[in-house]
């Protein structure tokens, strides 16, 4: 009998399902994995299979891109059947991308109990389709697992009973710990040895769909870039909003990459001088790193990279992000230190979490 079934759907999902899934194993819990297909490209999902060993998913749904309503819409048709079929005690999510609350508003519906990895944090900016499926999911959950202790509030303020709350890290950086050593130096994915650099990745709507507010970005950066060489991997989207608003002679001079595989990324970040970025997951690796990581954008759900680790929220404006880079440049930036927990043993917390809470589930399934 399948225990969990565990969901995955998109990229910033395949870091954090990876030590889960090893740890069920390693304890014992039956598990299947579920990839929705909501990124599809080699490059945005095969390539961390392979690279971070995870198991070949045991259902696909192929659902592709789409508009946030299609997308989560196509991910709940697909999913139904599959859990109707495996009958799993609990569906286990991660994250907050539109695969997640999917899956986790099917299963509520069905009965089914649902555990959310990566619970409670919050940027309170509801412009970002992310605190929306946030929101949802952790209303959604049976059994919620924090990755930092503001989540317990944010959650306690939405009227969650904080004995569903269990704090046990940041399964991220169990993967980041696993293959710290295997990092693919920087000097091998740009093809000759950089002195200094900055990694730069750029995704979020509120940055990348409107042309102004990306095109000054784009200049802000080429001004860095003629300072300390900037490295570019480009997520699909950004890429494709650059060419559609004719703005591609503003990368001249950038290293601009396709988008890399994890233990490329990774020996990016571990090398660099500073990341600029615009992602979640990249403003925690950083500060488990300590690499000084500048955000470009208003708010961050991941506050204590702010209290605690290498990151400074600057926002998208041009004179901040130079201000925040010359501060850099001039005093190295912050230097952090490892928030609790952090330690590389988040998932064996949250599967013996699950060793006592599953059997005491009783079948709640709908008719
Ligand atoms: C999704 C997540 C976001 C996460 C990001 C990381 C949601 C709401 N957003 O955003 O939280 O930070 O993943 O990458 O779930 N595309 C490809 N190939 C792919 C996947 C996407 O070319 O394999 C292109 C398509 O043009 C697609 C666009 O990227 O329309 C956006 O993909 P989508 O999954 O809708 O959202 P992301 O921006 O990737």
């Amino acid at each position: 009998m399948t225990q969990v079934l565990c969901v995955a759907g998109a990229r910033p999902n395949f870091m954090k399902i990876a030590p889960v899934m090893a740890a069920l194993a390693e304890t014992g819990i039956a598990a299947q994995l579920l990839h929705t297909g909501q990124h599809y490209d080699a490059a945005m999902s095969d390539s961390f299979f392979a690279d971070l060993g995870i198991p070949q998913p045991d259902h696909h749904l192929e659902v592709g891109s789409a508009s946030h309503a299609v997308q989560t819409a196509e991910v709940m048709k697909r999913f139904e059947p599959v859990l109707d079929r495996v009958q799993p005690q609990a569906v286990l999510v991660v994250g907050d991308v539109n695969s997640t609350i999917a899956c986790a508003l099917v299963a509520a519906k069905r009965g089914v109990r649902v555990i959310h990895v990566e619970a409670g944090l919050r940027s309170y900016d509801r412009a970002m389709p992310e605190e929306i499926n946030r929101v949802l999911t952790d209303q959604l959950s049976d059994l919620l697992f924090t990755t930092e202790k503001s989540a317990l509030a944010n959650l306690t303020r939405e009227g969650i009973d904080p004995a569903r709350v269990v704090f046990v890290g940041n399964v991220m950086i169990d993967t980041l710990h696993r293959n710290l050593a295997r990092a693919v130096p920087a000097a091998t994915t740009l093809g000759s040895a950089v002195d200094a650099y900055a990694v730069l990745t750029l995704h979020r709507p509120s940055n990348v769909d409107d042309p102004d507010t990306l095109a000054a970005l784009l200049d802000v950066i080429a001004g860095i870039n003629r300072q300390l060489p900037v490295v570019a991997p480009l997520h699909p989207r950004t890429r494709a909003n650059i060419e559609k608003f004719g703005l591609t002679d503003k990368l001249d001079g950038l290293r601009v990459l396709p988008p890399v595989g994890y233990l490329e990324m990774l020996g990016l970040m571990r090398d660099a001088k500073l990341v600029l970025t615009d992602s979640g997951g990249l403003q925690e690796e950083t500060t488990a790193l300590g690499v000084p990581c500048l955000t470009l954008r208003e708010n961050t759900e991941r506050p204590i990279t702010l209290d605690e680790g290498t990151n400074t929220l600057v926002g998208p404006s041009p004179v901040a992000i130079r201000r925040a880079f010359d501060d850099v440049m001039n005093n190295g930036g912050k230097r952090g230190r490892i928030p609790e927990y952090w330690d590389g043993r988040a998932a064996m917390r949250i599967a013996h979490a699950l060793k006592g809470w599953l059997p005491m589930q009783k079948g709640l399934r709908a008719a």
